[in-house]
């Protein structure tokens, strides 16, 4: 099989995720041969790793366009506000896609992306990567099955965690929402996808309430300062002490946080102390401009009478955890750790799941529970013609995210939303 040529727009987290995986897992499968990014840094590690002649990489990605289609497909991972222009030029061009969640950043531009991608017949896989990791997988295949009979009520939560909420939803990029988008998108639009995929139903209402509670001015220390290393009163004590989590490292230990904050790829101690001091990630945490929610609930009805309680929340160590219930049995289970339990209302017994017999290629370890490379595995297959059941196109990814967008606007009106009513003014 020939290799697929792959165009990277945007380098940053994601797009350096993606092609080191294609570098690393799947070298015969794929050759990325251009790119484009504005942060020198960022732009010459992949030009370097994948050995990319000068004259094909990029500061910004609109000259790609005005090539002749070159590749088999583009990967666009620049910001959530970022993804529409890239990816309707690179439609028009006949490129196939995978394109970072959200698909952007309001229900109208969704829409347009998923229409002008099936009138001109390129895929477009969008990166629910939950989808593709062994736990998700794992949930999916027992429903499936019937173990637990027919689904009743799912609790579900997404952990954000404190560090990250304030690295990425209060310092950080997603903080403020006219940057980028409404956090029951940016954040949740992978959980919305996933109970949607798990229940294998619509979701028909939403019902929500969030707001920014605590990281705010008003429940900033007495005398802190407007940055951690200025000198805070409390800085000691504070979680969220900037020098602990950049220069110290004392909460991210994988290198993302300071991979993120300094825009170098292989940060030194001097550039992340230069991070706390001249970028966003420096500041006192109450003192930022951020606006998106730090908690926040939905209440969600699913087709045949399947309710759904979901919370998103900062205030947690981290990780997804659910319990599903069925009519036959339940489900508790953690993603951190994979753990999955299942009681039988007529056995009385709680078996532990095993992954290690059920391993599939696609649940795999590594980034976002192994589905960073688990949709890598599946959209090789999808190139070569292979449909993996786990594979989000955009008509369903859109239709996913309408559920946050709808959520965001009960939370903003107070009303429960239609989804079929709210649907219908972006068709
Ligand atoms: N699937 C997931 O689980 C997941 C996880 C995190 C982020 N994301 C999404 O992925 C996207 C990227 O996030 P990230 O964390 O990699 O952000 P990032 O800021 O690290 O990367 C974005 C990159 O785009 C570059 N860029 C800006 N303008 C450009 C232009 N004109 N042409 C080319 N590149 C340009 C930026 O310089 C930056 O390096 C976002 O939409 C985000 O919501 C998805």
């Amino acid at each position: 099989m020939q290799k697929k040529k792959v165009i990277v727009i945007g380098c940053g987290s994601r797009g350096k995720t993606y092609t080191d995986i294609m570098k690393s897992n799947f070298k015969d499968d794929f050759e990325v041969v251009a790119c484009a990014e504005p942060i020198a840094d960022r732009r010459n590690y992949i030009q370097k790793t994948h050995s990319i002649p000068h004259d094909m990489c990029f500061e910004s990605w609109e000259p790609i366009f005005e090539r002749e289609k070159f590749a088999d497909l583009v990967i666009i991972a620049t910001m959530d506000r970022d993804h529409l222009a890239p990816a309707m030029a690179a439609i028009e061009k006949g490129y196939n896609l995978l394109l970072e969640k959200p698909v952007a950043a309001t229900p109208e531009e969704c829409r347009m992306i998923q229409k002008a991608a099936e009138k001109k017949g390129v895929f477009v896989l969008v990166c629910h990567v939950l989808r593709y990791t062994r736990f998700f997988i794992a949930l999916k295949n027992i429903i499936d099955s019937g173990e637990i009979g027919k689904v009743m009520n799912i609790q579900a939560i997404e952990s954000v965690g404190d560090v990250h909420q304030t690295h990425s939803f209060v310092r950080g990029n997603w903080g403020n929402s006219e940057k980028s988008s409404c956090m029951i998108l940016q954040k949740t639009c992978h959980d919305m996808d996933i109970l949607a995929w798990l229940i294998g139903k619509k979701c028909t209402e939403v019902h929500s309430f969030g707001s920014l509670s605590y990281f705010k001015k008003e429940n900033a220390p007495k005398g802190s300062p407007e940055y951690c290393y200025e000198g805070c009163p409390v800085g000691d004590s504070c979680p969220y002490n900037a020098e602990k989590v950049y220069v110290d490292m004392k909460y991210g230990g994988e290198g993302w946080l300071d991979f993120v904050a300094t825009e170098k790829v292989f940060p030194t101690k001097d550039d992340c102390i230069n991070a706390i001091k001249n970028s966003p990630y420096g500041r006192c945490v109450f003192k930022c401009d951020n606006n998106v929610v730090d908690h926040q609930t939905v209440n969600l009805k699913f087709g045949d009478d399947v309710y759904v309680d979901f919370a998103m929340s900062a205030f947690t160590e981290g990780g997804r955890v659910l319990r599903i219930m069925g009519t036959q049995g339940e489900i508790n289970a953690k993603m951190n750790g994979d753990q999955i339990e299942i009681f039988n209302f007529l056995t009385r017994n709680t078996r532990n799941y095993d992954f290690d017999s059920a391993a599939t290629d696609e649940a795999i370890t590594g980034g976002h529970g192994g589905g960073d490379t688990g949709i890598i595995y599946a959209l090789r297959d999808l190139m070569n013609g292979k449909v993996s059941n786990s594979v989000c196109e955009i008509g369903e990814s859109c239709d996913n995210h309408m559920i946050s967008f709808a959520a965001e606007e009960s939370r903003l009106t107070g009303k429960a939303i239609n989804i079929k009513e709210f649907e219908e003014r972006f068709r």
